[in-house]
């Protein structure tokens, strides 16, 4: 049954055009708040995504004693090199895994007292993979089983820095070890057997931390002295990915996506897309505060099937649902390998990507962390989706349903507003068909 007001319904659509650009970087967005904190100095931020996601982590910022002043379309972050108080009441994170890991990490080396909780969806996230590295660097942390609620205590400055070979692609976990380091005395080093998105390592050289890579490896010398640059927020990536999956599965279409973020461990989708015979060319790239940044034209495509292995995983792993629908109007059985963190996300993306698609009418093989997706260029759709409350299923299954024989419709579409907060009005600027579905 539908289960609110909020939800939507999306349509076989003639073909998309237009020229448009996509909301701010979630990712940059909270480490810009994040690191501008702790930065001697303000700084202004430009186009910072104005998500719930965001909001959350500024609303934590505040609560910890920073003072963040909207003016106009900029926020100024007045940094005070990281001295915060303890908040009055516990830090709620919402549905954010990147607030809440990096903002435990940053904190937890700053001899305060904080209480951590999040919604339903990042109650049942992991977080062992943060407690480990930081009682290793002996930070005094406290959990309920490896779930929130998390605390952290002062523990009188006694944490150290860090020898640490981080065995999953996971940037969420490489940040909160990187942040909690800044505050100590020594070398942090991290090495990745799986190089995931390095945001907070572009951002803290940028700002004039004394961090570098070689190969897999970082090494973060500490303490460090962050001086405020402004920053600007380039458009996500990852919210770009449905508008150019749904340009390649609608006949017709022809898109440019302006100013989007191509970070390397950002765009495997590009480089997997291209390889189904997508028609997609990047153009004015330039560099934003250390980011690359480009445009992204689109061209509806006949795709054909692919083979997908877990080295590039961590490099699209936000956009393994949307990718699957792209497998799913493609010629041919693609097949994806080493799934096993999709788990982990706002749902359980391998489940719940594989049970929407069933039910649209997608012939698939799940195992236990692969999937088969037999391609077809008509699906039948029709069916309505259990998103299990996550936004990139949502805007998944909607991007489906603007290609299939039958309409799509969603359980809720609340959560969208985590990270995409017009994505309606931006999928039917360029002529897609997504509407409310009345009561
Ligand atoms: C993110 C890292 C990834 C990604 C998430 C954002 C980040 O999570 O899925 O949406 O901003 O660092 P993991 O680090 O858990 O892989």
């Amino acid at each position: 049954m539908i289960k609110n007001t909020f939800t939507l319904k999306s349509l076989k659509s003639k073909c998309l055009s237009g020229k448009l650009s996509v909301p701010a970087d979630k990712s940059i967005s909270i480490r810009a708040l994040l690191i501008s904190s702790i930065c001697f100095g303000n700084t202004k931020i430009s186009n910072l995504l104005e998500s719930e996601d965001v909001k959350n982590t500024l609303n934590c910022l505040k609560h910890l004693g920073v003072k963040i002043l909207k003016k106009g379309s900029q926020f100024e972050v007045f940094g005070e090199g990281g001295f915060f108080k303890d908040p009055q009441k516990e830090l709620f994170l919402g549905n954010s895994g990147t607030g809440l890991r990096l903002l435990i990490g940053l904190l937890s080396t700053r001899n305060i007292n904080v209480n951590f909780t999040g919604d339903q969806s990042l109650s049942s996230r992991p977080m062992m993979r943060i407690v480990e590295p930081l009682k290793k660097m002996n930070v005094t942390i406290k959990h309920n089983n490896g779930y929130l609620p998390i605390k952290i205590e002062k523990n009188n400055d006694s944490s150290l820095p860090l020898k640490y070979s981080l065995e999953i692609g996971s940037a969420q976990v490489k940040s909160a070890i990187l942040l909690a380091s800044l505050n100590l005395s020594g070398a942090t080093i991290v090495k990745e057997k799986f190089p995931s998105r390095d945001h907070t390592e572009i951002l803290l050289k940028y700002l004039g931390a004394d961090i570098k890579k070689e190969k897999n490896i970082i090494t973060l010398k500490s303490p460090n002295f962050l001086k405020p640059k402004d920053l600007f927020v380039p458009g996500d990536f990852s919210s770009a990915a449905f508008l150019i999956v749904a340009a390649l599965i609608t006949k017709g279409s022809k898109i440019i996506i302006e100013n989007v973020g191509l970070n390397f461990f950002r765009t495997g989708l590009l480089e997997v897309l291209k390889n189904m015979n997508a028609k997609i060319n990047i153009s004015n790239k330039k560099l934003l505060n250390g980011e690359i940044v480009g445009d992204i034209f689109v061209e509806s495509s006949d795709l054909v099937s692919t083979e997908v292995n877990s080295e590039i995983t961590p490099r699209l792993i936000d956009e393994f649902p949307i990718l699957f629908v792209a497998a799913s109007f493609a010629s041919g059985k693609s097949t994806f390998k080493g799934l096993e963190e999709l788990k982990f996300k706002e749902s359980d993306r391998l489940k719940t990507m594989a049970d929407s698609l069933k039910g649209a009418g997608v012939e698939l093989g799940l195992k236990k962390d692969s999937l088969e997706v037999i391609g077809n260029k008509k699906q039948q759709g029709g069916n309505f989706v259990d998103t299990k409350s996550d936004h990139r299923i949502a805007m998944s299954m909607l991007t489906f349903g603007l290609a299939a024989e039958k309409s799509i419709t969603i359980d809720d579409s609340s959560m969208i507003k985590t990270s995409f907060p017009k994505f309606k009005e931006t999928m039917n600027s360029i002529n897609a068909n997504i509407n409310n579905v009345s009561k």
